[in-house]
């Protein structure tokens, strides 16, 4: 070899006159891969002398030193290195401390130094490699999500991120660096698989890992089904909210800051709604990972229409102005009211009212009060009217102690409800011991009426409201009958007593006489004959006919009747007679037709007696009954049977032994019983 070197020198130097001088070569690549625990050799050849001296370095450091030929090796870490002859070296058991770069220089006394330089890569077989992560899951919008592997043993030459399959380059929204694939800011998009391949020369490892991102609640979708506006108390919701996020956010829901439980899947059910369930609903969304909040508010509204319908009315205020009032109240909202007609912008909810002074413009007008509800728009209305002309009614009541109260209604239609002025003898009356005036001024109550004086007298009413006035006489008259009337049933068994009174005549009662054979009754079969009248019957005031039975048909009745206020009675009725009238026999004639003369003569003196008797009492014992006629007051066609009729009940019987008891006055005791009509 050294003689092959030699020639080949030697041939050179005569070829290409120049000298042999020392030089070295890899024999191989100079970049080496080795498996850690086997041996690698880094392997040199040289020309041109024979036995140079050999020394590698490990960086700068050297690590053996030895002469090529001589066998003899120095230097460090003698278990692991071995010198070759050719100069090579070789690693034993090589271990990753050997990775690194060596340089071998080779030298001979007179000859410039050579070297080559060789990059020895040592690698394990890469063992329990792991992908970690810096936290258990990326959240949208933090700074920088960070993966990153580990390997027991062996490290990777080749390091390849993948997302989703595809590989990840390293640019703003990912950096790779060292073992370590960082998002910035990582975003929903970034949950997927991620997978980093490692390789080496002598192994490789596929690492996977799921990442979740973190987000939201986010985008709510607040919804009310049905979809409306406004509901109407007594229908029925849901109320849904939803919002993306993951994990899916909690729903939790507020009502005026009461938390409402939710009927499931985070919707509220509400049924049968009511208008305090009106207001603002606040759906809460929370995630339970990240505890990010996200609140939304809906605003329900539920309407109810007062119940009923407006009312009008009107009153008078001060005695001259009208206050005109519209009531609706309830409801949600409250409705508006107005009086078109009376005010063109002034409104008000649920109770409104508006005062007017010019009054007498508006008798007999509709006043329109306009309700308006956002369910229901209706309206109510009102005619205010003056007083019109009246019938004063009377009633007539007596208590236990015989003692009479007269009271004189003068209710006149009006709207707004006129107060009564009373008025007798041009005196205002007011309420005292004798007169007594009801709260609402329509009732005059004349207490301890005394039939046989001053009380009866005309008293006169003004009914008075803000749109005028009206007035109506009523001159009240003692006890009297105006009318009478007997008559015989179908089969004659029975008489119908009946009469009239004029209508003012202040009546308790009345008393019913009867002249002729007793009436006959079934224990009772005898008749005596009643030669004078005599009571037979006591009627209420109320009452206008009797009926009599028991009477014998061939005989002859006188009935008449007679009217009481309280002690004081009436002037009889006329006679009524039933049956034959006083038959003549033909002795009578002749007596009569004999004693014609005398008769003239005893006629005569009759009648200057009863002229001289009655200028002896000229006061007569029942007061006398004015004419009816003048005392009707009635400015109405009414009839008063019409009225008596369609106004009173059935009167109830009259009993003298418990005379009618009154009540406390001014109130009127509903047992009153009623007189007399105007
Ligand atoms: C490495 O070298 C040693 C001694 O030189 C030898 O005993 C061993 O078998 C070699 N190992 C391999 C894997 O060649
Ligand atoms: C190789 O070296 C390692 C330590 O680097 C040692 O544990 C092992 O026993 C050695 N193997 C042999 C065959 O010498
Ligand atoms: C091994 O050495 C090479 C240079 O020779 C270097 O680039 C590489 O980083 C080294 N590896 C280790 C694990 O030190
Ligand atoms: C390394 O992985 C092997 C199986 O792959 C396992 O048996 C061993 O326990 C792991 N070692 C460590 C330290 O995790
Ligand atoms: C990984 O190693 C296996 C053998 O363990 C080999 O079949 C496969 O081709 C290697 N893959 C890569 C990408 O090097
Ligand atoms: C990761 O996600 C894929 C589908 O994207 C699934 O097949 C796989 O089982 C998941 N792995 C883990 C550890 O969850
Ligand atoms: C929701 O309404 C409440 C009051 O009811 C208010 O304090 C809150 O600020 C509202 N929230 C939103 C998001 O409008
Ligand atoms: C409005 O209210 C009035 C009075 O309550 C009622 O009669 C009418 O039916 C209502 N109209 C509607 C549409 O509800
Ligand atoms: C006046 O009051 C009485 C009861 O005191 C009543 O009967 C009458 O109806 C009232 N009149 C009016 C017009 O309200
Ligand atoms: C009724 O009035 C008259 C005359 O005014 C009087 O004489 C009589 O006593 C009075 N009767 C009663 C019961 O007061
Ligand atoms: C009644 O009305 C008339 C006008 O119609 C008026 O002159 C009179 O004063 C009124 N009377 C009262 C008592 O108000
Ligand atoms: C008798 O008076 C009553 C009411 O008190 C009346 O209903 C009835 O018709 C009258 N009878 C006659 C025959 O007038």
């Amino acid at each position: 070899m050294q003689t092959l070197f030699s020639l080949i020198c030697v041939l050179l130097f005569f070829t290409a006159g120049n000298v042999c001088y020392l030089s070295i070569s890899p024999t191989g690549p100079v970049s080496v891969e080795a498996l850690a625990g086997t041996n690698v050799t880094l392997g040199v050849s040289h020309a041109g002398v024979s036995r140079p001296e050999v020394m590698w370095f490990m960086g700068d450091r050297l690590i053996a030193r030895w002469t090529v030929g001589d066998g003899s090796l120095s230097g460090v870490a003698l278990d692991v290195l071995k010198s070759e002859q050719d100069g090579s070296l070789t690693f034993r058991n090589v271990s990753l401390s050997y990775n690194g770069t060596y340089t071998v220089e080779m030298t001979q006394i007179g000859e410039a130094k050579v070297s080559a330089t060789f990059d020895l890569f040592v690698y394990d077989i890469i063992k329990n490699a792991s992908l970690l992560t810096d936290s258990d899951d990326a959240v949208e919008g933090e700074a920088k999500f960070t993966l990153f592997y580990s390997t027991m043993r062996g490290e990777a030459k080749e390091v390849r991120w993948l997302f989703n399959g595809l590989q990840v380059k390293n640019a703003s929204h990912y950096s790779i660096a060292g073992k370590k694939l960082t998002i910035n800011q990582p975003r929903r998009s970034d949950a997927g698989r991620y997978t980093v391949l490692l390789t080496n020369p002598f192994s490789n490892e596929t690492l996977h890992r799921n990442i979740t991102v973190l987000y939201g609640p986010d985008k709510p979708v607040l919804k009310v089904s049905p979809t409306k506006a406004v509901f109407v108390s007594g229908e029925s919701l849901f109320l849904s909210c939803q919002a993306e996020g993951e994990p899916a956010p909690s729903t939790s829901w507020f009502f005026n800051g009461e938390s409402i439980a939710p009927s499931g899947s985070g919707t509220v059910h509400l049924t049968n709604l009511k208008t305090s369930q009106s207001g603002v609903y606040t759906c809460v969304m929370v995630n339970t990972r990240t505890q990010a909040t996200l609140q939304r508010n809906l605003t329900v509204i539920i309407y109810e229409a007062p119940s009923g319908g407006p009312a009008c009315s009107v009153q008078a205020v001060n005695g001259a102005l009208l206050q005109f009032l519209c009531l609706w109240p309830g409801g949600a909202p409250e409705a508006q009211l107005s009086f078109p007609g009376l005010s063109h912008n002034a409104s008000g909810y649920g109770n409104y009212s508006i005062t007017i002074s010019d009054t007498q413009r508006l008798h007999g007008q509709e006043i329109i009060c306009k309700a308006e509800h956002p369910l229901n728009q209706t309206q109510c209305s009102v005619i205010p009217r003056a007083p019109v002309g009246f019938l004063p009614v009377i009633l007539t009541s007596m208590s236990e102690d015989e003692r009479t109260t007269v009271v004189i209604h003068c209710s006149a239609e009006a709207t707004p409800e006129a107060l009564v002025r009373w008025i007798k003898n041009g005196d205002r009356l007011q309420t005292g011991s004798k007169y007594q005036i009801s709260a609402n001024t329509t009732q005059l109550f004349i207490h301890d009426f005394n039939a046989t004086s001053s009380d009866l007298d005309t008293y006169t009413c003004t009914a008075i409201n803000p749109l005028g006035n009206t007035t109506a006489d009523t001159t009240l008259l003692g006890p009297q009958i105006s009318n009478s009337s007997v008559f015989l049933s179908d089969d004659q068994a029975e008489v119908t007593v009946a009469w009239h009174v004029p209508l003012t005549s202040v009546i308790t009662g009345f008393d019913i006489q009867m002249k002729g054979p007793e009436l006959s009754s079934p224990s009772q079969p005898k008749r005596n004959i009643m030669t004078d009248f005599h009571t037979i019957r006591l009627m209420p005031a109320s009452a206008r006919n009797t009926t009599v039975s028991g009477i014998d048909p061939e005989s002859t009745y006188y009935f008449r009747i007679i009217p009481k206020a309280g002690r004081t009675a009436g002037e009889p009725s006329e006679q009524r007679r039933i049956g034959p009238a006083a038959g003549l026999s033909g002795a009578s004639i002749a007596a009569v037709a004999a004693g014609i003369p005398c008769a003239v003569l005893l006629l005569l003196v009759l009648l200057g007696f009863i002229y001289c008797g009655t200028r002896a009492d000229r006061s007569p014992r029942y007061p006398v009954s004015r004419a009816v006629e003048k005392v009707v007051v009635c400015r109405s066609t009414l009839k008063p049977q019409n009225l008596l009729r369609g106004r009173l009940k059935p009167p109830p019987e009259y009993r003298l032994q418990q005379p009618e008891r009154s009540g406390p006055l001014p109130s009127v005791n509903p047992c009153v019983r009623m007189a007399t009509r105007v």
